[in-house]
């Protein structure tokens, strides 16, 4: 369907042709005083200037254009256009059309939505967990904007290849070697003499590895030799030395059920599992080709790529693409990826979701790219850079005793929070509550971070996020399960009306019933109806603009748009449910009309919180 602010731009184009102006001035925006009109052009003050007329003269006559225009049409879109001073042209939409336009969107696939994409491959860079390290809070925002970016683009119609690109060529992999040495000297991998198979299950569980890695990491900062000895394995390691690869593959195996186990439970899911491992095959050719083309150097040692462009308005660093010691790096690794999936999906478009304070190493390597003629220069490469999450004292969120946060801690943390809430109701059973407080916990999560435009630092508060009042997860999740007992109570209200008379109420005609129910599909028989009050047609206007927002937030890949959309729309609905009796309305014909209006509204609720990636429960 096009969208509501489309079809009112063109109107108002022919209208402004029709008067002998130029139809570039006929642009239409929300307006920003709805209690004087839901739309308006200023376009007749920047013609009045142009054509040197009064503003008002021009927009006089372009309303008088709109309304002859619209005579003929049979469904015409203004309902009121009105030329103000000094040149306004206001404009509401017709009742009628507007109802017409829902019903349409309603039956709609997709809700009225036209695909941006055409199945074009776009890779989607998010997560970048490390392996072996414990994920922390600072992986949580990658996790869930590229998350959500996911759904949005695969939704337009795009072919959206997650990768989560993982951490697993790293120093890390050193330490931890050195530490399983210390520990266990006896493991064939320490004896160089060893020529039997290697061991086929991991020489230790999970709970070690995450025991090994912080007591590794902590004891190279005080002890140089052992911090050089695990420099040494690491470079053992990527120079391909058979028992590290050996442990490497352990390491690979045991962490990598762990973290799919926390990305799974964050909902958080990814196409591709690859990491900077899977770069390496392709350093050597790439290193060669950048030399070959005349872009790599040699510079104190390290060999280098200017990246500095003419118009840059600070000065860039090259990028080092090898160190003097000839070790892996971070760039080179993202130049080999490149190369990857430029082989295996020749990419229309590359998406990075990684922490803004990466913002060079990414114009680093997206110039190298494009200079050495990887990416076509027409590809877009974007880095969405996020800001921190911060606790309430302003600082990165740290647990109580200043450690860094565990992602399983924190979501462990909201979800006590939330259950504690459902609990102090009490209306619920405890099994039911723990599963309840985990959707709502996630949601609570997932909308607190969304919510705030990534590049931003926000504020991690938990009583604010998981408050079932105000812009957040759980207020939006209640106004769907308000919602889904209304059209519960409508479709048994409805069902008992017209059954009475065989059933009674055994407790036959009561399942029965409740099979009815299941597939009552409310709202179906009649559509929506031109909207009886200023509050209806608020509601049915923030409907309206589901297109254009979903999308808007695509495009500008900011899934804030899509949060503060539905924060809006629930308002306009819980206004609404507010000041109408939808249940206890006499006019059937009216209160079916409703329920077909909080069909949609829950229909678009649903549609964005899948796509921002959580779900709402049945009650709360
Ligand atoms: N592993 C990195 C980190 O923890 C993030 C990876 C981001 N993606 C990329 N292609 N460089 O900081």
């Amino acid at each position: 369907m096009k969208k509501l602010m489309d079809l009112a731009a063109a109107a108002m184009r022919e209208a402004f042709i029709f008067c002998g102006y130029d139809g570039a001035y006929a642009k239409v925006v929300l307006s920003n005083r709805p209690d004087l009109c839901e739309y308006q052009c200023n376009g007749a003050m920047a013609a009045a200037k142009a054509y040197k007329k009064k503003p008002i003269e021009i927009a006089t006559a372009v309303a008088a254009a709109l309304d002859e225009t619209r005579a003929g049409e049979a469904q015409p879109l203004f309902g009121e256009v009105q030329a103000v001073m000094p040149g306004f042209i206001n404009l509401r939409i017709s009742p009628a059309y507007l109802a017409a336009y829902l019903n349409e969107m309603s039956i709609s696939p997709k809700l009225g939505l036209e695909e941006s994409g055409h199945g074009e491959n776009i890779i989607l860079d998010y997560g970048g967990a490390n392996v072996a390290k414990p994920l922390h809070v600072g992986h949580l925002r990658s996790a869930v904007i590229g998350e959500s970016i996911r759904r949005m683009g695969n939704y337009l119609g795009w072919h959206m290849i997650g990768d989560v690109h993982l951490g697993d060529w790293g120093l890390q992999m050193g330490l931890i070697i050195e530490e399983l040495r210390d520990r266990k000297p006896e493991l064939p991998y320490f004896d160089e003499s060893y020529s039997g198979e290697y061991l086929s299950q991991p020489p230790f569980t999970i709970g070690e590895l995450e025991e090994i890695y912080p007591a590794a990491s902590a004891k190279s900062k005080t002890d140089e030799v052992f911090r050089e000895r695990a420099q040494t394995a690491t470079g053992l390691l990527q120079s391909g030395y058979a028992p590290f690869t050996a442990i490497w593959k352990h390491i690979m195996t045991v962490s990598l059920a762990d973290l799919k186990k926390n990305y799974a439970n964050l909902n958080v899911h990814f196409d591709l599992w690859k990491g900077e491992s899977d770069a390496q095959p392709y350093i050597p050719g790439l290193i060669q080709d950048l030399q070959d083309q005349g872009l790599a150097y040699e510079s104190q040692g390290a060999l280098v790529v200017d990246i500095a462009e003419p118009g840059d308005s600070k000065e860039l660093p090259p990028c080092i693409v090898r160190k003097s010691d000839g070790a892996a790096l971070y760039a080179t690794s993202d130049l080999g990826t490149i190369l990857e999936r430029e082989k295996d999906f020749a990419p229309a478009k590359y998406i990075y979701v990684a922490d803004k304070r990466q913002e060079l190493h990414f114009t680093q390597v997206f110039r190298v790219a494009k200079k050495a003629g990887y990416v076509k220069p027409e590809t877009p490469m974007v880095h969405i850079g996020f800001g921190t999450m911060n606790g309430k004292d302003g600082k990165p969120f740290k647990t109580r005793d200043g450690g860094v946060m565990r992602l399983e801690r924190l979501i462990a943390d909201i979800n006590e929070a939330v259950y504690a809430r459902i609990m102090e109701n009490r209306t619920v059973a405890e099994d039911e509550a723990r599963e309840t407080a985990k959707i709502i916990g996630l949601a609570a999560l997932k909308y607190g971070d969304l919510s705030n435009q990534a590049a931003k630092d926000y504020i991690f508060d938990i009583d604010r996020f998981i408050s079932f009042e105000g812009n957040t997860g759980p207020y939006i999740l209640y106004t769907i399960v308000r919602i889904k007992s209304i059209l519960a109570k409508y479709a048994s209200q409805e069902i008992e009306g017209s059954s009475v008379s065989q059933q009674g109420s055994t407790e036959r005609g009561k399942s029965a019933q409740q099979e009815m129910a299941k597939d009552f599909v409310p709202g179906q028989k009649s559509g929506i109806l031109p909207p009886s009050g200023d509050g209806e047609k608020a509601l049915m206007l923030q409907l309206a603009k589901y297109n254009d927002v979903m999308e808007t937030a695509f495009a500008e890949m900011a899934p804030h748009r899509l949060c503060q959309y539905i924060y809006e729309l629930s308002n306009a609905f819980n206004g609404f449910y507010h000041d109408n009796r939808i249940l206890a309305q006499e006019d059937k014909a009216r209160q079916a009309s409703w329920i077909a209006l909080i069909s949609l509204v829950k229909a678009v609720l649903e549609v964005c919180i899948d796509v921002l990636g959580f779900e709402a429960p049945e009650r709360m």
